[in-house]
C-alpha cells in the first residue's frame, strides 16, 4: 500500500529517524539502501537485513530479482502490533494479482491466521517449492546511509508483502527467514519502496564476493565510492530490459508477463571473436522460452547445452597454452592456478563479451567475474551446463556480476552496468551513500 503516514507521523519519524540523512524531499529519504553479504557456506546465496515489525526486528532475507513480494516467514517468531491484514475485496489486493482469498481461520489471529484476507503465493526461488500465504502489511525499516555503518532508518509504515511457512525457508542461507523480491512485480521492493518514498522506480545493485560487502540502493542516489570516486550515469552502459512476455514464476495465471529482467543478448565472444552460437536460442520466443535473463539465486552462469559447449569449447581454444587441471564439478574446464597470471580484475584469462543488442555495447566479463578458484588450487571456467531446452537458454548468475554496477531502471526500462569496478581500483565494498 503506497499510503503515505500523516504529517504528524511524517514529522515523528523525521525527529526519531533524521530522515534528512539522505536529501529530503518532502520529508521523504531520496534513497534507501539494503546491505548485501554472500554466504560464504555451499548456498552462495546474497543476503540482505533489514528491520520490520513493532517493536522493530531485524529480518534477514535472501535477495532474489525473481518473486512477486517480499516474503517472510510467519509462523516462527513473528512478534509485532503493527501488522494488517490485506482485506480480499482491496485495490491493493486486486493490484498484487492475487488469485486467492483466505476466507476463514479458526485459531488465535496471527499474521499467518486471518479472516477475509488476500492470498499469494511465497516460492522460494532456489528450491522451487511454493506455498499459498496471507497477503499483509506492517513497518519496514531501511536505512538512509550506509557507510561507515547503516545509518538513519527511513519507515515505511505499511509494506505489503506476504506470510512464507518455515517449511519453506529450507534450502536458504542460515539465519534467513524469507526473500526478499527485487523483480519488477508491483509490490517488490523496487515499486513498492519508489512509491511509498516518492523517488524514481530505480535500484543500483553492487553484489560482493563472500567476505566483503555490497549493497542495493533504491532510488536516486549518486554512485559514490571511497574514496572520491563516483560512478556517473555516463560510465554505465545502457541496454534495454526486455520483457519476457510469459511469466517465468513458480505459480502464475495464464496471460502473466514474467516479472523477472532479461536483456537481448545477441551473441558471445571470447577473447573478441565472436562464437558461433544458434541465434533462435538467444531470442525469447512467443511462449517465453530462451533469452537471457540475470538471476541472483543462480550462483554461477548457466548456458543452455549447445550455447555451454561453443564457449567452454572456444574457450578452451583460447587457453591452449595454460596447463589444465582436471574437472571439479559443476565445472568442466579447470586449470592450473600456478601457471594463470593476475591482473587486476582477476586471472589473466581472455574475455568473454555477452554482445548486447547491436554489437556497439558489450558486457565484458574479466577473469574475476568468469574464473572460480575451487579446491585444490585449480581455476575453472565459472559457467555451468543447463541442458537441452531449458526455459531459459542463458541465465546470467551472481558470480558474473560480483563487483560490477547494475542500474535495474524500471522508468526508462534499461540496465545500466559499469563492467568490473576492479578496473576502477574500487568495489562493491567501497559504496557509500550519505
Ligand atoms: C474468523 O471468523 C470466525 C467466524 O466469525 C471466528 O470464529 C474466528 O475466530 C475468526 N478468526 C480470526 C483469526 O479472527
Ligand atoms: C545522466 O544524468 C544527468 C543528470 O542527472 C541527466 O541529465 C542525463 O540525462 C543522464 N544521462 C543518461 C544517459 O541517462
Ligand atoms: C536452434 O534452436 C532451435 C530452438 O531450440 C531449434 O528448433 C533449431 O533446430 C536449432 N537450429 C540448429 C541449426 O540447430
Amino acid at each position: 500500500m503506497a499510503r503515505l503516514p500523516p504529517l504528524a507521523a511524517l514529522l515523528f519519524l523525521c525527529l526519531l529517524s533524521a530522515c534528512r540523512a539522505a536529501g529530503p524531499r518532502d520529508g521523504n529519504p531520496s534513497a534507501v539502501v539494503l546491505p548485501v553479504s554472500k554466504d560464504a557456506a555451499a548456498t552462495q546465496q546474497y543476503v540482505t537485513s533489514f528491520r520490520q515489525r513493532t517493536p522493530l526486528a531485524p529480518v534477514e532475507a535472501v535477495l532474489d530479482l525473481a518473486g512477486a513480494t517480499l516474503w517472510v516467514d510467519c509462523e516462527a517468531g513473528y512478534a509485532s502490533s503493527t501488522y494488517r491484514r490485506v482485506p480480499c475485496a482491496s485495490k491493493p489486493c486486486r493490484l498484487s494479482r492475487s488469485a486467492a482469498c483466505a476466507t476463514s481461520c479458526l485459531g488465535a489471529p496471527s499474521p499467518s491466521c486471518l479472516n477475509d484476507t488476500c492470498a499469494g503465493f511465497p516460492g522460494n526461488t532456489v528450491t522451487h517449492v511454493s506455498t499459498g500465504g496471507n497477503i499483509i502489511t506492517d513497518v519496514l525499516a531501511l536505512p538512509t546511509t550506509f557507510r561507515p555503518a547503516p545509518g538513519p532508518l527511513a519507515t515505511a509504515p505499511a509494506f505489503l508483502f506476504t506470510c512464507g511457512a518455515t517449511f519453506l525457508t529450507e534450502g536458504l542461507a542460515a539465519g534467513a527467514t524469507g526473500m526478499a523480491s527485487l523483480s519488477r512485480a508491483r509490490f517488490a521492493l523496487p515499486t513498492q519502496l519508489a512509491a511509498t518514498f516518492r523517488f524514481s522506480r530505480k535500484f543500483a545493485l553492487c553484489l560482493p564476493p563472500a567476505g566483503s560487502a555490497g549493497v542495493v540502493v533504491f532510488g536516486d542516489a549518486p554512485y559514490a565510492f571511497q574514496p572520491g570516486f563516483v560512478l556517473s550515469n555516463s560510465s554505465l552502459i545502457y541496454t534495454p530490459l526486455l520483457v519476457n512476455p510469459v511469466s517465468t514464476a513458480g505459480v502464475s495465471t495464464k496471460g502473466d508477463k514474467s516479472d523477472e529482467y532479461f536483456v537481448g543478448v545477441t551473441g558471445i565472444k571470447v577473447n573478441g571473436r565472436a562464437v558461433p552460437l544458434n541465434a533462435t536460442l538467444l531470442a525469447i520466443d512467443k511462449k517465453g522460452v530462451g533469452g537471457t535473463k540475470l538471476s541472483t539465486v543462480a550462483p554461477y552462469t548457466v548456458l543452455e547445452s549447445s550455447i555451454y559447449k561453443a564457449v567452454t569449447g572456444a574457450f578452451a581454444a583460447e587457453t591452449a597454452a595454460i596447463p589444465r587441471a582436471p574437472a571439479m564439478a559443476p565445472f568442466q574446464l579447470c586449470y592450473d592456478g600456478s601457471k594463470v597470471g593476475s591482473t587486476r580484475v582477476g586471472p589473466a584469462v581472455p574475455t568473454i563479451e555477452l554482445v548486447l543488442g547491436t554489437d556497439a555495447t558489450s558486457w565484458v566479463v574479466f577473469g574475476a567475474n568468469s574464473m572460480v578458484a575451487v579446491k585444490g588450487g585449480a581455476l575453472c571456467l565459472g559457467v555451468v551446463d543447463g541442458g537441452e531446452a531449458p526455459r531459459t537458454s542463458v541465465v546470467i548468475g551472481g558470480h558474473m556480476m560480483e563487483d560490477n554496477l547494475l542500474e535495474f531502471d524500471l522508468e526508462a526500462s534499461r540496465l545500466g552496468f559499469s563492467s568490473s569496478l576492479l578496473f576502477r581500483q574500487t568495489n562493491c565494498n567501497n559504496f557509500r551513500l550519505g
